[in-house]
This record gives structure tokens, C-alpha cells and sequence, in this order.
């Protein structure tokens, strides 16, 4: 048997198969673009047959004619989103409700109003957002036909997408990592399994969910049918706890920031159940042996689809690139805030009606102050990030990020100079995939620990550090927060 490790993560736009070394190098990639369906303002769709359709073709490309070198398969995956479907037909009964849709607020007030959320808060870590899993099962069961009969039949199938991945690939094994289990509202953070009560109050029936399971450890068997050859599953883990794991951030306190799609920091918190004042969540970051680490979490649910955006949508920018360069090009935006809450406001506001604010424009205002502005959002929203982790008593002592988008040097520096704190970036910044090859590796025996695994698989990384005056610091956040008053 090899000792190499195909890690599969299956984000928000992209699905991508790599294949690591035991010593963490990338040595080959396949990745594809998924259809984002937007069938009414607010709401996002994924077709679950193309993820798994494209998750298949680009692990074929990625491992090629090598697939006796692969000891273990690591998953790491866009959470929160919910597929639906049957248990006998093995195909999906309706298109997957994406993270960011937002269709279950009214759902969500609801709950709200009639006082639910300080104990789903206590037993789940979570708040009553539309982000969640729970809301979204409840609507597709209220409103998708096929969903409902499913579950009349007892063969409606639900997960999040790990788990529907996990079902294709073995021929029928239905479970949900831990850490993605706790992303759903219906897992209490120190039970086992999912919870009945929880189950009871969004509606949504125990028997269609899966099995919780380790985040490492054997947890499932990919059949021969795919690679020739069956081989088992060692690592199932939600994407934002993944590239925690693989900045390394395995001790108390340690904290990153991830900036894909959107923008997640995680800070680990050990063996204890956290619990935020601030509006923050308490998530299950891994799980080993049933023992769970956890850690809080701060979500702006827009990061790099706000470029993409300024790109696809207004036809600003020809490439994500470009915007290091027009931001460069300026002294400073020229008064142009952005808030970037175009799928409304995640942590730590939680207005799921909230909307983006392009503010302080005039004639003077060209397409480098709008870049420049959209680069300095993420500072903007990582800082009220910052201020609610301190306010809750876990105040970072540093910063580590990746994701796409921090491979933006400018946008980097802008972080270490608004928190006015070290962030350093690794050279590699593909850390989510990395943390499920951490995380397979472990599962398969090839290291005993995460933490030997993570320091014999990670690399070297820069540091910036803060250059940036008080005054011009105030006076950014100042302009931030007026804008973020109208949003
Ligand atoms: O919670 C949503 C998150 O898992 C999506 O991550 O990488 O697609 O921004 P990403």
C-alpha cells in the first residue's frame, strides 16, 4: 500500500481533488467550477448530482494511473448546505440549499419571537440564522414534494455534503463528521448523535439523518467501482475546521482566518464547550476516539465573492488579481466604503436582511477606489470579528490566514495594519485541503497525532507585521461603522 493521501474538497464554487505526499506536498490537482443556481434574490442553489458528478471526474484526473499509491481519502467540504435524497435510488430529490441562502429568515424570526434562541444557543453553539442546516431540511420538507414522500416512505436521505459524498463513494454509508454535524442546529455540542428534542423543534425527522462520526479515524470505504480499488475513508471534515487543522492551530487560543467565498475565524478552545456573549459560535472543530475539541467561530459569509462580484456581476475588474494592483495605485479609496453584506450579515450582526453599502462616492471615485474599498472590507468585518472574540475574554494574540484570497499581499498587510497585529500567511495557502490530509493521514496510521501529522506536513510562511499610523486606523474604522449603520 502508498502512503499517499487524495484529498477531495468540495467548496462553495469550486469541487477540486488532490493528491498529497505524506510530507504534505501538493503533487497533482484537478478542480471544477459548480453551476450556482440564484432562483430568487436570496437564495442560492447547487446541484447535488454535478458536485458528485464533478468530484468524481476531477478525483479520476488527480489520482491518474496511481490509484495503488493511495493509502487514505481525506474530505473537506463547503458546510452548512443541505442535500436531500433517496436511500434506495442513491439520486438526489431536490436541488441542495446552499450556505448562503437566506429563505428561512422568516422561519428563523419565528423561533425567535417566541424565545428559542438562548437555549438552541446553550445546547448547539449556534444562533437562529438562515445559515444553518435545520431550517433549510425543515423548508424542503414543506415545500419539495419529493422530499416529503421520502419521508413519508422512510427513505429520504438527509446531509450535508460530506455526507452525500460519503454515501456515492461507498455504495450506501450514511454519516456526517462531527465537526459538520455541529453546524446543523441539531446536534447538542456534548451529545453524541443528533439530538431528538432539537430534531423535534425544527421538525425535521431523526431517522433521514446520518450517523455522526469521527472527524479521523476508518470511517467509511470508498468502493473499487471509482479508483479500481477500494480504499478507506480517514478524514471527514467541515472545510472552515479543516484549514484550522491545517494552519496548525491545534493548541488553546490559536486562531485563523480563512478568506475563500467567505471569511471564517476559528479559534481553538480545547476539551471545553464554548460559549459566546458576543455573538460568536461554539462549533466542534475535531473529534477522535468520541473526545471533541472545540473551538468559537466569527462567519462574514463575503469574502471573495465580493471580488467576484465586482467582476462577474459589474464587469469592474477582468481578473481577482487586478485588485492588488489598483489598490496599489491610489493613496488611499478616496472616502468609498464598502460593506460587503450581500447575503446579508453573518457574526458578529446576524441581520440576515441586511444588504451591501457602497457609500462615500463622487466623481472622484473610479474602479481602483471601488478594488481598493472591497480589499479594505475585509479588514473592516475581521475587525468586528477581533473586537467580539476580546470582548468575549479570547483575544488573538496573533493571526494566521489563508484562503484564496489572502494570497493578496496588499490585503494582507491591510489586516496586520487595521488589527494592528502579526498575521502571518504560509506559503502554501491551501490549508483546508491540507487539514483533511492532516486529518486522513492520522486516520490511517501514517501519523499517531495531528499535532506530529501537522508539523511534519505543513511549510514555512511570511509574516506581516503592522505598519499603519492611530489616526488613519480610526479614522478607516470610523467611515466603517457609519457605513455599516445604513446596511
Ligand atoms: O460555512 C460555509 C463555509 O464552509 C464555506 O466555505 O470555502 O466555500 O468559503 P468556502
Amino acid at each position: 500500500m502508498g502512503d499517499k493521501i487524495l484529498v477531495l474538497d468540495a467548496g462553495t464554487t469550486s469541487t477540486r481533488a488532490m493528491v498529497f505526499s505524506r510530507e504534505g506536498r501538493m503533487e497533482s490537482v484537478a478542480q471544477a467550477e459548480l453551476t450556482q443556481h440564484y432562483p430568487k434574490p436570496g437564495w442560492v442553489e447547487h446541484d447535488a448530482a454535478e458536485i458528485w458528478d464533478k468530484t468524481l471526474a476531477c478525483m479520476r484526473e488527480a489520482v491518474g494511473e496511481g490509484a495503488s499509491q493511495i493509502a487514505a481519502i481525506g474530505i473537506t467540504n463547503q458546510r452548512e448546505t443541505v442535500v436531500a435524497w433517496d436511500r434506495g435510488t442513491g439520486e438526489p430529490l431536490a436541488r441542495a440549499i446552499v450556505w448562503q441562502d437566506r429563505r428561512t429568515a422568516g422561519f428563523c424570526a419565528e423561533l425567535k419571537d417566541v424565545g428559542h434562541e438562548a437555549e438552541v444557543q446553550k445546547r448547539t453553539g449556534l444562533l437562529l440564522d438562515p445559515y444553518f442546516s435545520g431550517t433549510k431540511m425543515r423548508w424542503m420538507l414543506d415545500n419539495d414534494d419529493a422530499v416529503a414522500a421520502a419521508a413519508q416512505e422512510g427513505t429520504l436521505a438527509f446531509g450535508t455534503v460530506e455526507s452525500w459524498l460519503v454515501f456515492k463513494l461507498s455504495g450506501g454509508t450514511h454519516v456526517s463528521d462531527a465537526s459538520n454535524a455541529s453546524r446543523t442546529l441539531l446536534l447538542a455540542l456534548d451529545g453524541a448523535q443528533f439530538d431528538e428534542g432539537l430534531c423535534e423543534l425544527f421538525g425535521v425527522p431523526l431517522a433521514a439523518l446520518p450517523e455522526v462520526v469521527d472527524t479521523h479515524g476508518q470511517l467509511a470505504n470508498c468502493s473499487s467501482d471509482w479508483l479500481g480499488r477500494d480504499i478507506p475513508v480517514c478524514g471527514l471534515v467541515g472545510d472552515q475546521q479543516s484549514a484550522t487543522i491545517g494552519q496548525g492551530c491545534l493548541s488553546f487560543g490559536e486562531t485563523k482566518a480563512t478568506y475563500g467565498t467567505g471569511a471564517f475565524v476559528l479559534t481553538n478552545r480545547g476539551g471545553d464547550i464554548p460559549h459566546s456573549d458576543n455573538r460568536l459560535l461554539g462549533t466542534v472543530l475535531h473529534q477522535s476516539g468520541g473526545q471533541r475539541t472545540y473551538a468559537v467561530e466569527g462567519a462574514c459569509f463575503v469574502a471573495g465573492s465580493l471580488v467576484q462580484y465586482l467582476r462577474d456581476q459589474l464587469g469592474l475588474i477582468e481578473s481577482a488579481r487586478e485588485t492588488e494592483d489598483l489598490a496599489r495605485s491610489i493613496e488611499d479609496s478616496g472616502e468609498v466604503v464598502i460593506v460587503p453584506a450581500l447575503a446579508g450579515l453573518g457574526a458578529p450582526h446576524w441581520k440576515p436582511d441586511a444588504r451591501g453599502v457602497i457609500s462615500g462616492l463622487s466623481f472622484a471615485s473610479g474602479k481602483a477606489q471601488i478594488a481598493r474599498a472591497a480589499l479594505e472590507a475585509m479588514a473592516h468585518q475581521t475587525h468586528d470579528l477581533a473586537s467580539a472574540f476580546a470582548a468575549d475574554g479570547a483575544p488573538w494574540a496573533s493571526l494566521k490566514i489563508d484562503g484564496g484570497m489572502s494570497a493578496n499581499d496588499w490585503m494582507a498587510q491591510d489586516l496586520a495594519n487595521i488589527l494592528d497585529l502579526e498575521v502571518e500567511r504560509p506559503d502554501f495557502v491551501e490549508t483546508t485541503a491540507l487539514g483533511a490530509a492532516i486529518c486522513a493521514s492520522v486516520g490511517a496510521g501514517l501519523y499517531t497525532t495531528l499535532e506530529e501529522a501537522a508539523s511534519a506536513m505543513r511549510g514555512p510562511a511570511r509574516s506581516f507585521t503592522p505598519a499603519m499610523s492611530e489616526d488613519v486606523r480610526k479614522d478607516r474604522l470610523a467611515r466603517y461603522a457609519r457605513a455599516l449603520s445604513v446596511a
